[in-house]
């Protein structure tokens, strides 16, 4: 089995954006861990990061047949993309979202989510275990299906 791991814009200055509300933690350290859980969980890993939406539409479709499903942190683009979480439905790639921080208890304009709607579950503000999560779920989820 091949998960995607697909995180959206400025999940790339992890590790000094806002450390406060996002923790400490590199998306270079996040992927190794994610790594670690694949390799105990027997599936391989796709990783991906694009700033721009159009780009993450791509990478989607060219998942198509190649991964089984998806982790993605979306970042400000969880609540703004409608083309987003059509490429999810175009692609009827199943996926579980995760947040670092909790966005039900930020600014209310983080409050919703166009991608929760279609996702198999989330996971929010757990830090960057939250990724760990995702992954553990979504396999076992995806395995219990087959
Ligand atoms: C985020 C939450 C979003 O609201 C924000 O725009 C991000 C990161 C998180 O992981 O907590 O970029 O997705």
């Amino acid at each position: 089995m091949i998960i995607g791991i697909l995180n959206g814009p400025n999940l790339n200055l992890l590790g000094t954006r806002e450390p406060q509300i996002y923790g400490s933690a590199t998306l270079d350290d996040i992927n190794t861990g994610l790594a670690h859980v694949a390799a105990e969980l027997g599936v391989r890993l796709e990783l991906a990061q694009s700033n721009t939406e159009g780009t993450l539409i791509d990478i989607l479709h060219g998942w198509r047949g190649v991964v089984q499903g998806v982790v993605v942190n979306a970042g400000a683009y969880t609540h703004t993309s409608l083309a987003l979480r059509d490429a999810f439905t175009a692609t009827s790639i199943p996926f579980v979202e995760v947040h670092l921080s909790n966005v039900y208890a930020r600014e209310p304009e983080r409050h919703h989510s166009m991608l929760a709607g279609v996702a198999i579950g989330s996971v929010t503000g757990l830090g960057a275990d939250g990724y760990a999560f995702a992954l553990r779920g979504l396999v076992s989820t995806l395995r219990r299906r087959a």
